[in-house]
């Protein structure tokens, strides 16, 4: 999908024209003379401190009563503060709430609070309001709260992730909002990085093709009354520091950066991605906020990107406080809007405005800079059709939370689910007895994770009514089980007389810097609950919950894992539907489960990192393989063929392979299809995935399956940092069956 600003920038001038008073004279006056002419005369109109007010971004905890971060309950329009923050300060955009989740008709109050001040200001501009809906719009009571991104990933549904794109846009609108800051582009290839599960996995294609389908949801082809604008993040280089924590350093060379980091980004804009905020860190020593090399000549020079460029969270302020390249918040922000900030979310101090108009009087920052930046973001107020706009009515949106929408969220969670292990226990029956244990067994805010009803997600009072953990459904659901939350010490005595123990282990929500870890591994006692669990004589479902992989031993004796990496509102349904045999789980794994804290590689390791101490080639030893997951069907692969075995750069390579459901279970199966290089100039990887493509087998049914790879998806980026594909000889691998060709 590609967004046509153009087309779509037309469309809305003919409404903003006909049907939309504010700036009505100059969008009148202008209307014959096409689609940048409204947001050139709005511009042409501004003041300079209007102009800063539109590059100026505040939290909504500057709206209401007292203090940032602890506004007075129940949070509050403050008039005096609208006053400052409209009619003195002129800011075009506000973010987030202050603090917590509200209902849908406390949003639409808010907006149309915000909207009396705007529209009798003097530039009569609206408001551009921007929120995490990361999973689902997560700061509006009872919305649909979807699986997070590593779950949805977990499924390998393309056409999952756009559906639930267009849900959740839909019901943002419903609450008022136009622009989501997701989905996260970052690539997952450290799992002690706190927001591992904010991405789609390890894997640059993977992460492409889901990222361009949710974008595909939100924006729609064109935007209309259920669409959002998208907000790419967090550009460039965020997920990878060389501690795992959060917002420190990272060291990526510029070939590692393209080949891996780079590439989802392009494809997301090339799909016409509105928005992207930027990294909070420092890659190489350069906090991203000031490196012009990425902000302008990589991102609007090479990429092509038109639209709109907001910082992360007081990340201009840090490069005083944090990052220590600025003296003063003054030069930091001449610094970051000459690097090429558009959009500063300041977003708790009315200081940035001041200073920014200081920056102009004293000439540090042109005019014309300034009008770069505004002339961005009054485009995508234009293109999200904000001006003269109406906040909507709850009656607007009837689907909010609709059936259809939590079916399709069901589904999605259903899908997430990765079942890794299964001997011979799974499924159960609904009329054994069960002990049910663990830190998670009956936390729903597990399920679901970070920015969940609150930034971190662990307030369960602002838990969705009538949703539970993995206990509470079952217990809902009739079925014999008892909750025991003691340590390994009584497991033993309490799995007596049960047919099954499930143990569920794993995380509690965060986010962020909260989310830093000392240790790959489990906690302790958690740790010692699986030994314990191991040497039970009655047989084991683990079930790990969490965001990243947290490393573990586990006993043989386990007798099924099943992985449930934040599968939201839904997952304890879904859950309960994998273990009693009503759904045939599906999901694989989007990323490489280590089997030890210290020792991670992903799938696309190079051959050295083969080598074992004893000079063997057996060093790369994970717990679960990329792209693992069991099925309750049993599928075999056969007849994989090529259209040729000897291909110019040009061509493209057909392949063909026939999957089999050997089973009566109907069930869906992921088609991996991997190529490994097996000599470059650049050192290869053991492979790499190049296709990917889910399909509904019934039992005993075939089907074959056509892919079509170009040699130049082969390509790798060389020592010139050019894409390159090299001829020579490739092996490509789709399950067992192997096959190789020449590139000549
Ligand atoms: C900080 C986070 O890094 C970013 O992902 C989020 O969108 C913004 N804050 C706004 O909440």
């Amino acid at each position: 999908m590609k967004l046509k600003f153009s087309v779509l920038a037309i469309a809305c001038f003919t409404f903003v024209a006909c049907e939309q008073p504010t700036t009505k004279e100059a969008a009148k006056s202008n209307k014959a003379q096409g689609e940048n002419s409204f947001v050139d005369s709005v511009l042409a109109s501004l003041s300079v401190e209007e102009k800063i007010g539109q590059m100026t971004q505040l939290t909504l905890d500057m709206l209401v009563v007292g203090p940032a971060y602890v506004a007075e309950e129940p949070h509050t329009i403050d008039p005096a503060r609208m006053d400052t923050v409209f009619n003195q300060l002129h800011v075009g955009s506000i973010l987030n709430c202050a603090g917590h989740s509200y209902s849908r008709e406390k949003w639409l109050d808010f907006h149309r609070s915000i909207k009396q001040y705007t529209d009798s200001s003097r530039s009569e501009i609206p408001v551009l309001y921007g929120i995490d809906a990361i999973h689902g719009v997560t700061y509006t009571d009872e919305s649909t709260l979807f699986p997070q991104q590593i779950a949805l990933a977990c499924s390998w549904d393309t056409a999952m992730a756009k559906r639930m794109g267009a849900i959740t846009a839909y019901e943002t609108r419903a609450s008022g909002i136009r622009w989501n800051f997701s989905p996260v582009l970052d690539i997952a290839r450290d799992p002690r990085w706190p927001r591992f599960w904010e991405t789609f996995g390890e894997d640059v294609l993977l992460v492409s093709e889901m990222g361009e389908s949710i974008i595909d949801g939100y924006q729609g082809d064109e935007i209309g009354d259920d669409h959002v604008a998208a907000c790419l993040k967090h550009f460039l280089g965020y997920s990878q520091a060389l501690s795992g924590k959060d917002r420190t350093q990272a060291w990526i060379p510029e070939r590692q950066l393209r080949e891996y980091f780079l590439p989802q980004f392009e494809q997301a804009i090339d799909a016409g991605a509105m928005t992207i905020m930027i990294n909070s860190g420092e890659m190489n020593g350069i906090p991203v906020h000031v490196n012009k090399t990425i902000l302008t000549d990589l991102l609007r020079t090479e990429l092509g990107f038109e639209g709109l460029v907001v910082t992360d969270w007081e990340d201009i302020k840090y490069l005083v406080s944090r990052h220590k390249v600025a003296a003063t918040y003054k030069d930091a922000i001449e610094m970051s809007i000459n690097a090429g900030i558009d959009m500063s979310m300041v977003p708790v101090d009315y200081d940035f405005p001041v200073l920014l108009k200081e920056l102009v009087d004293e000439g540090r920052i042109s005019e014309d800079r300034l009008d770069l930046s505004v002339r961005r973001i009054l485009q995508v107020k234009y293109d999200l059709g904000l001006f003269g706009h109406e906040v909507p009515t709850v009656e607007d949106y009837p689907d909010f939370a609709s059936d259809a929408h939590k079916a399709t969220a069901l589904e999605a969670a259903k899908e997430s689910l990765v079942l890794l292990r299964n001997e011979d226990v799974l499924p159960l029956s609904r009329n054994q007895k069960l002990l049910i244990a663990g830190p998670n067994a009956d936390d729903l805010n597990a399920l679901n994770g970070g920015w969940t009803r609150t930034w971190q997600g662990d307030d369960a009072s602002l838990n969705t009514p009538g949703k539970f953990g993995v206990f509470g459904q079952l217990q809902q659901e009739g079925v014999a089980v008892e909750l025991w939350a003691g340590n390994a010490n009584g497991l033993s005595s309490k799995a007596k007389g049960k047919d099954a123990v499930v143990l569920v282990v794993g995380e509690k929500p965060y986010t962020e810097t909260p989310g830093d870890i000392e240790s790959l591994d489990l906690p302790k006692d958690q740790l010692d609950l699986i030994e314990a669990a191991g040497e039970l004589n009655t047989p084991v479902i683990l079930i790990v919950v969490e965001g990243r992989p947290r490393t573990f031993n586990l006993p043989d004796q386990v007798d099924a894992v099943m992985l449930a990496m934040l599968p939201g509102d839904f997952g304890a349904e879904a859950i309960s539907a994998v273990l009693f045999g009503e759904h045939n789980p599906s999901g694989r794994l989007p990323f490489t489960y280590p089997r030890y804290a210290s020792s991670h590689a992903t799938y696309d390791h190079k051959h050295t990192d083969l080598i074992s101490p004893t000079f063997g080639t057996d060093a790369f030893n994970p717990l679960f393989q990329f792209g693992a997951g069991l099925s309750y069907s049993e599928y075999e692969y056969s007849n994989l063929t090529l259209s040729s075995d000897t291909l110019s750069l040009d061509d493209e390579l057909e392949l063909k392979v026939t999957v089999s459901n050997v089973s009566e279970i109907s069930g869906k199966e992921t088609v991996q299809v991997y190529v490994t290089d097996l000599v470059a100039t650049i050192t290869p990887s053991v492979k790499r995935l190049r296709a990917f493509q889910k399909v509904e087998i019934e039992g005993g049914e075939n089907v074959e399956l056509t892919f079509t790879i170009s040699m130049s998806d082969l390509a790798f980026v060389n020592e010139s940092l050019d894409w390159e594909t090299e001829p020579g000889e490739f092996n490509v691998q789709i399950n067992n069956q192997t096959a190789s060709f020449w590139i000549k």
